[in-house]
């Protein structure tokens, strides 16, 4: 069969991604897996035995169109609890993972063109995305409080004079990923403020809500600043409780509930895995989310403690207070796009800070995610990609 001219037209963009991203390698501190010493593997099998004999009968049903009744229910009093949100259960939908639920809110509102204003340096996958659509991405300055609202403000103004309206703001408000901070409450009321004054969505991205490790207690969802219908708002557990399970939600106010509900006829997500990971939180929730706090914290401490040993002071990292990874700063000049397969023969994956901008071109940044690995084989791993860096000259450009 002959599939050149069958292809629908709007097929998603070709996005370039470094030589050598595609690799298997021993040492993978280039995804955000879930933290395998904490995963709960028998508690999914416990879990699975006490819900099945109560609910097992209804998997010979489709699930309801929005996903599992009793994980939405839990999902509206964390959040209630733990973010500032108050959310009729009918408003959260389940998805594939937190990039489900973005991907249905991308689809519901960008078409090619649309301008979309993003963090200085944004999360590929969403980023992908949104040049997949064909979006003109615009990044804006962010700093250790989060995306400056004040440049977000200006920004919108000029792009008004131009004609352009802006048909979303997009952010990772908590832990950000790649930069590990977070916007701080007085930019989250600005940024509510401006996109009632200009009548432009807000989509916050909170998938790392859950990994707090120390510092200051989150600001409050923007979902709960807004009285307007302007925020949407998705997080997973995914991250949390194993990215194969492919678990996410997104919460949708109502204007754009309908619309949501005709994308996603058809995707939810497996309601086995939906009552797992109910069954699961609602017994250990609580004491498993510290659990995996206290040991991100000895592999983010493990990661800094290895970097400071095995990479030159010419190097700058984040110290985050949550969240999965670190965000580098080599010498000017240095290449982190393409040294990356260097790196991948020899073992270690990262990713290179070029990923994270629309136009791709290559810059001295970089992220290292510290979930995966143990303590031992994190300093293995940084030890490996110090000497990588040093023989390909990355050291000498200071
Ligand atoms: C900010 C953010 N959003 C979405 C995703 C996709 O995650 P999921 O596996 O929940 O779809 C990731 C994964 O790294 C992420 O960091």
């Amino acid at each position: 069969m002959d599939y050149s001219d069958l292809f629908t037209k709007n097929l998603p963009a070709q996005v370039e991604s470094p030589p050598g991203q595609a690799e298997d390698t021993k040492y993978v501190f280039s995804v955000t897996y879930t933290d395998r010493d904490t995963m709960p593997v028998q508690g999914f099998v416990d879990a699975l035995a006490d819900i099945m004999p109560r609910e097992g009968v209804e998997l010979a049903k489709y699930p309801p169109p929005q996903g599992h009744v009793g994980l939405r229910e839990y999902i509206a009093s964390a959040l209630h609890d733990n973010r500032g949100m108050d959310v009729p259960v009918d408003n959260i939908f389940l998805s594939s993972g937190a990039g489900g639920a973005v991907g249905t809110v991308l689809d519901a509102l960008i078409d090619e063109g649309d301008t979309v204003l993003v963090e200085q340096f944004c999360y590929s996958g969403t980023l992908g995305m949104l040049l997949g659509k064909r979006a003109n991405v615009i990044h804006l300055p962010t700093d250790e409080d989060g995306m400056d609202t004040s440049a977000l403000e200006q920004t919108i103004k000029d792009l008004e004079s131009k004609g352009v309206k802006p048909k979303l703001i997009y952010t990772i408000s908590v832990y950000q990923n790649p930069m590990g901070v977070t916007l701080s409450a007085d930019r989250r009321k600005h940024m509510v403020e401006i996109s009632q004054r200009f009548g432009i969505p807000i989509l916050e991205n909170e998938s790392y809500a859950d990994f707090r490790i120390d510092g200051d207690p989150l600001p409050q969802a923007m979902y709960g600043l807004d009285d307007e219908d302007g925020v949407m708002h998705v997080s997973a557990y995914t991250k949390l409780l194993g990215c194969g399970l492919r678990l996410g939600f997104g919460v949708v106010p109502e204007p754009v509930k309908d619309v949501v509900g005709r994308l996603r006829f058809g995707t939810s997500p497996s309601h086995l895995t939906s009552m797992a990971i109910y069954e699961y939180l609602r017994q250990h929730g609580d004491e498993y989310i510290d659990a995996v706090a206290r040991s991100l914290g000895a592999k983010r401490d493990a990661m800094l403690a290895a970097l400071g040993e095995r990479f030159p002071p010419s190097c700058e990292w984040s110290n985050p207070h949550g969240g999965m990874m670190l965000w580098g700063k080599l010498p000017e000049g240095a290449d982190t796009w393409n040294t990356l397969e260097k790196a991948v023969q020899a073992g270690v994956k990262y990713n290179p800070g070029a990923v994270y901008r629309a136009n791709r071109s290559p810059n001295n940044y970089m992220r290292l995610t510290y979930s995966y690995h143990d303590t031992n084989e994190i300093a293995e791993g940084i030890g490996i990609l110090a000497d990588v860096f040093e023989r390909e000259g990355l050291f000498d450009n200071a």
